[in-house]
């Protein structure tokens, strides 16, 4: 497994535009958090400097055992002998939940967030081919004819007659308005308002134009990474939006799983080669997130509903690993980052669930998931024309172009003000899984895996008013050496193999 993390790290700093030094990268990986240690790297690097050296990351690793206390690692006496490093099977690399906020002012500390963010997402644009010539805002000169900025998309505006695009962007210095040609490549992919993108301009002489962007240039995944593969051949299983409480929850669905993990029903030997669970939000139904919701409650106390969660969590084998984010229907704060569930809540949870910050990034037997339960969606799916809550994984797309969850600010979803974006997506994942739109989804991009985990609740009066078909009961069972996906419907009964081809 060494030889893929080791890819993993060389690749994320590639991305970023370093030269990772061997003593360095041995360093690091003698770290029980190789990746957060990585991405602070590069957070605290100078710009110009090209290289990560030993020096840097003995420096950052002291800082951090001083403030941290005392952090595991691999014994010196390992290190030495270069032998490869233990595959876990299961490592935290990053909780988007990074305490409260900072500054107390409201204003102060949006400030700060979309402050992380543009620096976040412009390092990962600097340095571009089609980026040249790369400036700053407030020094761009009409002389010089073209030039590049990064900015974060503050306004997207049509002009009346010709339809084409113009964009307010916002750096660091000042803001730009440009405009992007109707039929251009820039204006092919719907801009959004908080994203920050890339552009090349060019000037026009003619005094009071404003300059023409040439091309739009997003985050994006690297097109060609090596994917992190984990070294024998076990199995996670995806699920989400369990939604216990609701008196549409599928017990006998449910049922149907809790025995074919048991090895009861069909394919015991796909069973028997799962060790991971997760479950991308919404555990429970909570109380009072929809108009009249006590309708459509089976339990109407909040404590209880975990208490069921934590009955029903228990009928899994207990040789499994679970892990699981909240949603917003969970008894967390609404605002996104949501931390994980407080301890008053999760006490009756069996010891093998491991209860995350929504989103969270970690390794299973060394792959990287990124687990989101997917509110953005309520605001994705308006904005982007023909985007649909029956094809999520065409917006989980998108949300890799734009390398953040939930950009935009002001409308469904909630935006924590914390110091540190937590929504960006980086480090890159192998596999990206949410849920929310209670249906399923799965596809493939650039190498990433995405997974929309489908619902284990039936349709409730509420969706049918908003007209929001489920599709529940299915599981994504992913081989963890190869990332090849198996789908099974439990909606009828027993699992069944539902070809997805992903
Ligand atoms: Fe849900």
């Amino acid at each position: 497994m060494e030889g893929d993390l080791r890819t993993h790290l060389v690749q994320y700093f590639e991305e970023h535009h370093k030269l990772v030094e061997a003593g360095a990268l041995q360093l690091l990986l003698s770290d029980h958090q190789p990746l957060i240690v990585s991405r602070e790297l590069i957070e605290r690097s100078e710009e110009g400097m090209p290289f990560v050296t030993r020096e840097m990351v003995e420096r950052l690793l002291a800082q951090r055992r001083r403030s941290v206390g005392a952090i595991p690692s691999v014994p010196l006496g390992e290190l030495a002998s270069r032998a490869p490093r233990r595959v876990l099977p299961f490592e935290l690399l990053a909780e988007g939940f990074s305490g409260p906020p900072v500054a107390t002012q409201p204003i102060a500390a949006y400030g700060a967030l979309f402050h992380s963010r543009y620096l976040a997402l412009a390092r990962m644009l600097r340095g571009r081919p089609a980026l040249p010539n790369l400036s700053p805002i407030k020094e761009l000169r009409v002389s010089e004819g073209a030039a590049s900025v990064i900015g974060m998309v503050r306004e997207v505006r049509e002009t009346p007659q010709r339809h084409h695009l113009i964009l307010t962007l916002d750096d660091e210095s000042g803001s730009v308005e440009v405009l992007v040609p109707r039929d251009s490549p820039g204006a092919r992919v719907p801009i959004l308002p908080d994203e920050v993108v890339g552009a090349s301009l060019r000037f026009s002489r003619e005094a009071g134009r404003i300059p023409r962007a040439l091309a739009i240039e997003r985050p994006e995944i690297p097109a060609s990474r090596a994917v992190g593969r984990a070294p024998r051949a076990r199995r996670a299983i995806f699920l989400s939006d369990l939604h216990l409480g609701s008196r549409s929850f599928l017990t006998e669905a449910w049922g149907h799983l809790v025995d074919f993990l048991r090895e009861r029903g069909p394919h015991p030997e796909l069973a028997a080669s799962i060790d991971h669970v997760v479950i991308a939000g919404d555990l429970v139904d909570g109380i009072g997130v929809y108009p009249r919701q006590e309708r459509d409650l089976a339990i109407s106390d909040v404590v209880e509903q975990y208490a069921e969660l934590g009955r029903r969590l228990g009928e899994l084998p207990d040789r499994l690993s679970i892990v699981a984010v909240p949603g917003n229907h969970d008894a967390v704060c609404p605002a996104e980052p949501q931390p994980p569930l407080p301890a008053n809540l999760t006490k009756g949870l069996p010891p093998n669930v491991r209860i995350l910050a929504n989103p969270s990034t970690f390794a299973l037997e060394g792959v990287v998931v990124e687990a989101y339960h997917g509110r953005s969606f309520d605001d994705l799916i308006p904005a982007l024309p023909g985007a649909s809550y029956a094809r999520p994984t065409e917006v989980m797309k998108r949300m890799l172009q734009m390398r953040h969850l939930a950009p935009i600010y002001g409308d469904r979803t909630p935006l924590a003000p914390l110091p540190r974006d937590g929504l960006v997506i980086d480090p890159a994942p192998d596999i990206l899984v949410t849920g929310h739109a209670h249906t399923y989804g799965v596809d493939r991009y650039r190498g990433v895996l995405l997974l929309n985990a489908s619902t284990w609740q039936a349709e409730t009066e509420y969706q049918r008013m908003r007209n929001i078909s489920p599709v529940p009961a299915r599981a994504a069972i992913v081989d963890l050496s190869s990332l090849a996906l198996v789908s099974l419907d439990f909606s009828h009964g027993p699992p069944t193999v539902q070809e997805t081809g992903a």
